[in-house]
C-alpha cells in the first residue's frame, strides 16, 4: 500500500554555472519501501536533449513457502526518468533530485562545432567485481572524460535483476559525471532490463563536436528467435548504418562502436562473428576513423584499410591470451584489463590504452578529415 507522505518532491532541479532553470516532472511515487538501486546518471544527449535516469528497487517481496519458511523474491527494479529538452551546446549542468540529496550529477552537453573534448571507451564489466572497481578507479584518476562509450557485457546475464545495482553501485562515480552511451554485449542477452535503464535503442547515433558516432548492436544471437528474422534485423541495421555514415561524411571524425568484433588475437575465436566480416567494406566505403569493440576480454589494436579497431574488453570480466595475433594488421596486443582515453582536440585525436595500474601499453594519433562541420 501506497504510503502518499513519502512521496518525493516531483521538481528536478537542473542549472549551469549561468542559470537556474525548474523543471517540472511527472515521477512515480517512491515509497519508504523503494531504495534507488542505481544512478543518477544521463543517457540519450544531444546537443539539446538529455535523459535522467535512476534506478529504484521496491522491497522484497516476502512468501511463506509451505514448511513456514520465508522465500525472498529477486528485486524488481524499474527506472524513473526525466526527459529534458532546450538545452545549449557545450554546457555543463548539474541535477538533482530535491528531497534526495544523494540523488544527483553533472553532465555536459556535446560541443556544437571543432574543439577539444575527452572520452573513455571501455566494456566487458560483467564478472570479477573487484577488478570491475579497480578498472573504473583507475578511469576516474587518469581521465576526465566528457562522455563514456560501453562496449557491452555490462553484466553477466542482463535478465538478472539482482546483477544490475552491483553494476550501479561500481560504476556510480563514473556514472554521475558523464553522458553514458552502451552498446548491448551477447550477455545483456537483450533484456526489457538493459532498454529500460539505458532508455537505449539497440542502435542509435550521436554527434560531438566534430565527430560523429553511430553505436552498434552486433549482438545477432539474441536478437531474433529465428535466423531469417536475425538476418532481416541485420539487414535492417546495416542499412541504417550505410545511411548514418553517409550522412556525417562532413565529420572530422566517424567513430563505430559496437560489441563483437569482425577480427580478433584470440586464436579460438577467429572467425566468430561473420557479420562483423562483412561489415568492414561498409566502414572503409563511408570512411570510418576507428571503430572499439568488447568481447574479448583484453586489449588489441588493428589497422587495416586506412581504419583503427580497437578492441577493449578489459573491465573485469575473465581475461583471454591473445595467442595468434593477425599477420599484417596488428598494432598491439596485450592480455590485460584495460580501458581506452580518446582526447580531440580540433583535428587530431589522442588514443590511450591504459591499465588499471596507470601504465600506458598502447598510444596513437588519430588524423581527422578536412572538414569537420557537422
Ligand atoms: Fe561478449
Amino acid at each position: 500500500m501506497l504510503d502518499f507522505s513519502d512521496l518525493i518532491d516531483p521538481v528536478l532541479i537542473m542549472k549551469n554555472t549561468l542559470f537556474s532553470l525548474l523543471f517540472l516532472a511527472c515521477l512515480g511515487p517512491l515509497t519508504a519501501a523503494d531504495k534507488v538501486a542505481g544512478g543518477p546518471f544521463v543517457v540519450n544527449v544531444t546537443a539539446r536533449t538529455a535523459t535522467v535516469v535512476w534506478i529504484l528497487q521496491p522491497d522484497d517481496a516476502v512468501m511463506k513457502s509451505a514448511d513456514g519458511s520465508e522465500v525472498h523474491t529477486a528485486p524488481l527494479l524499474h527506472a524513473e526518468s526525466v526527459r529534458f529538452t532546450g538545452l545549449k551546446a557545450g554546457m555543463s549542468y548539474d541535477y538533482q533530485v530535491p528531497g534526495n540529496p544523494d540523488l544527483k550529477g553533472t553532465f555536459k552537453t556535446p560541443l556544437a562545432g571543432e574543439g577539444q573534448f575527452e572520452f573513455v571507451v571501455y566494456g566487458d564489466t560483467r564478472t570479477r567485481h573487484d577488478v570491475h572497481r579497480k578498472v573504473i578507479a583507475a578511469l576516474l584518476q587518469h581521465c576526465h572524460p566528457d562522455f563514456a562509450v560501453q562496449t557491452g557485457d555490462l553484466v553477466n546475464d542482463g535478465d538478472d535483476p539482482a546483477l544490475w545495482p552491483i553494476f550501479f553501485d561500481i560504476e556510480r562515480d563514473l556514472l554521475r559525471q558523464v553522458a553514458y552511451y552502451p552498446a548491448l554485449g551477447n550477455h545483456e542477452r537483450h533484456s526489457h532490463n538493459y532498454s529500460d535503464f539505458m532508455q537505449a535503442a539497440p542502435y542509435y547515433s550521436f554527434n560531438w563536436g566534430n565527430a560523429h558516432f553511430a553505436i552498434l548492436d552486433t549482438d545477432l544471437g539474441n536478437a531474433a528467435l529465428s535466423e531469417v528474422a536475425r538476418q532481416t534485423y541485420w539487414k535492417e541495421q546495416t542499412d541504417w548504418l550505410a545511411a548514418d555514415l553517409q550522412k556525417n561524411q562532413k565529420a572530422a571524425f566517424r567513430f563505430v562502436a559496437g560489441h563483437h568484433p569482425p577480427m580478433t588475437a584470440v586464436s579460438n575465436r577467429q572467425g566468430d562473428n561473420p557479420h562483423m566480416i562483412a561489415l568492414t567494406p561498409m566502414l572503409e566505403q563511408y570512411h570510418v576513423t576507428a571503430a572499439f569493440f568488447g568481447h574479448d576480454h583484453n586489449y588489441q589494436h588493428y589497422l587495416k584499410n586506412g581504419i583503427h579497431y580497437v578492441i577493449t574488453g578489459g573491465g573485469g570480466a575473465p581475461l583471454y591470451d591473445v595467442d595468434k595475433p593477425p599477420v599484417g594488421i596488428t598494432q598491439k596486443a596485450v592480455s590485460t584489463e584495460n580501458f581506452v582515453r580518446v582526447r580531440v582536440d580540433g583535428k587530431k585525436a589522442h588514443v590511450e590504452a591504459i591499465t588499471p595500474e596507470g601504465k600506458t601499453i598502447d598510444d596513437f594519433e588519430l588524423e581527422g578529415k578536412p572538414g569537420g562541420a557537422l
